[in-house]
C-alpha cells in the first residue's frame, strides 16, 4: 500500500534542506503524485514514446529513477524485445527499494539499478533516455555536461524524454503559476504549513530553468526535433531526438 506523505505536517519535521533520504523514499509515490501536476501523464508519455522510438538491442536509461516508476514504463514498453534498462539514482534508499521491488526483472538481466551520481554516468548505445524531474537538482554546468553525454551516447533516431519544473520570462507569469501550483497542492490535501515548509526545504536544492532555456540548450548540443509534448502549470515535458 502507498504510504501517505506527512513529512512536513507535524512538529517532528526539521529545518534541514530537502533530501531524497529514507523518510522521503517511504512516501515518495504519494509525495510526487500530490505535488507534481501531470506526473501520472508524464509516465504514460514515457511508455508511448518508448513504444515508438525504442530500437531492438539498444539501451534505455532512467536517470534519477527514484522508486522506478519510469523504469516500470520502460519495462512494459520493451516487453518481449531485446532491451537493457539501466536505472540510476544517487539515493541509497531509492536504489535499495528498487532492488527489492524489481528483483524478478533484475534476475532476468533486463534491468539494472545502480547507485551512482548521474554526473558520472556513461551513456552508450541508447535509443531512449528518460530524465523525469531530475535535471532541476543539478548545477547549471552539470545539466549541460549530462545532456552532452546523453547526446553522445545516443544512437541516431533515439529520443530523450525530459520533464522539468520551469519558470517563465515574465515574473508576473512565474508568480501566477506558482500560486496555482500552491493551490494544486492544497487541493491534494497538503496544508498551508506543509506547503510552506516543503518550499523552504527545497530552497537552493531545486533550481528551475526558463522553459525556453531548455530548448536552447538541447538545440545547441545538437538535439533535433525538440518538441514540447506536455505542460501542466509550471511543469513541462520535452522530447528531443538525435
Ligand atoms: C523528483 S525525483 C525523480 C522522479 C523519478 N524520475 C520518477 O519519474 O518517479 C528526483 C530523483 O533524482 C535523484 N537525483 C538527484 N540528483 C541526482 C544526482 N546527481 N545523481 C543521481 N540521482 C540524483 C534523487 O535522488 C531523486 O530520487
Amino acid at each position: 500500500m502507498i504510504k501517505k506523505d506527512s513529512i512536513y505536517k507535524g512538529d517532528n519535521s526539521n529545518d534541514l534542506p530537502f533530501s531524497f533520504n529514507e523518510e522521503v523514499a517511504e512516501v515518495f509515490e504519494d509525495m510526487i503524485d500530490r505535488s507534481v501536476p501531470g506526473y501520472a501523464s508524464s509516465l504514460r508519455l514515457i511508455k508511448i514514446f518508448t513504444n515508438k522510438y525504442f530500437r531492438e538491442n539498444s539501451n534505455c536509461y532512467d536517470l534519477g529513477c527514484s522508486l522506478g516508476a519510469a523504469t516500470e514504463r520502460l519495462l512494459k514498453a520493451t516487453e518481449g524485445k531485446e532491451a537493457k534498462i539501466i536505472a540510476i539514482d544517487n539515493s541509497k534508499a531509492m536504489i535499495d527499494s528498487c532492488n527489492r521491488r524489481y528483483a524478478d526483472h533484475i534476475k532476468s538481466g533486463k534491468v539494472e539499478f545502480i547507485k551512482q551520481d548521474i554526473t558520472d554516468t556513461k551513456i552508450s548505445n541508447s535509443s531512449i533516455v528518460v530524465i523525469n524531474f531530475v535535471l532541476q537538482f543539478l548545477s547549471s554546468a552539470e545539466r549541460t555536461s549530462l545532456l552532452e553525454r546523453v547526446y553522445e551516447g545516443m544512437i541516431p533516431g533515439g529520443r530523450l524524454i525530459l520533464s522539468e519544473k520551469i519558470h517563465f520570462d515574465s515574473r508576473f507569469r512565474t508568480e501566477a503559476m506558482s500560486e496555482l501550483h500552491h493551490q494544486f497542492k492544497a487541493e491534494n490535501g497538503y496544508t498551508e504549513m506543509e506547503i510552506s515548509r516543503k518550499r523552504d526545504a527545497l530552497e537552493g536544492v531545486l533550481l528551475t530553468d526558463l522553459g525556453t532555456l531548455h530548448f536552447q540548450r538541447l538545440e545547441s548540443i545538437g538535439f533535433k526535433k525538440v518538441r514540447k509534448v506536455m505542460t501542466n502549470l509550471n511543469f513541462m515535458t520535452l522530447v528531443a531526438g538525435k
